[in-house]
């Protein structure tokens, strides 16, 4: 099992492990422009068995908005989405792509790294807080309508 960065050759494999692995309840899917612009703009992570793409781990800078719901300033990161296939969960795989983003994190000076996750999504909030953010509180997320526990990790 391999991790290293993705381009955008990668977007329609991305898409399609999203389209395989996720439900809408637990996880707000990307169409493929919002992949190709996170693919420019982003820190998005793959994780190869082989040459196949397992999966997919997205670490972007916050909103103004997200910045607000963590009560944190403006040097702020989020992870964005991480998708495993369903046939390689439960190894530790988002846990270790987490982990990779919160080393680029420390390494770049970041001061807080923030997830938001579904209330019910309880193999992520277990691997997001084996990654090291706490729970900080529970937001409703307006323009998504819904309701999702925000974790937070301070580094500086
Ligand atoms: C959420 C997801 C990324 C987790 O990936 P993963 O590589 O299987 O996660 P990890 O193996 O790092 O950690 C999962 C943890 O949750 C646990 N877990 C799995 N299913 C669980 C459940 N239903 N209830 C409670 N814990 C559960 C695992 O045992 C593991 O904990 P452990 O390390 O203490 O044993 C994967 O399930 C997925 O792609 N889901 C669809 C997309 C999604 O929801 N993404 C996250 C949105 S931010």
């Amino acid at each position: 099992m391999k991790l290293k960065p993705l381009n955008r050759s990668y977007a329609v494999k991305m898409l399609k492990l999203q389209m395989r692995g996720t439900t809408p309840d637990q996880f707000t899917p990307r169409d493929i422009v919002s992949i190709r612009e996170a693919l420019d703009r982003e820190r998005v992570v793959g994780v190869f068995s082989g040459r196949t793409l397992i999966a997919y781990s997205i670490f972007a800078r916050a909103s103004v908005e997200d910045c607000n719901q963590a009560e944190a300033g403006w040097n702020t990161w989020k992870f964005a989405g991480t998708v495993v296939h369903p046939s390689h969960r439960g190894q530790g795989i988002q846990k270790k792509a987490l982990e990779s983003h919160v080393a680029f994190a420390i390494a770049s000076g970041i001061d807080t790294v923030m997830a938001y996750v579904h209330c019910e999504n309880k193999a992520s909030i277990k691997s997001i807080e084996h990654s090291g953010l706490a729970f900080f509180k529970d937001a409703f997320i307006e323009d998504k309508q819904d309701f999702r526990q925000v974790y937070k990790l301070e580094l500086n």
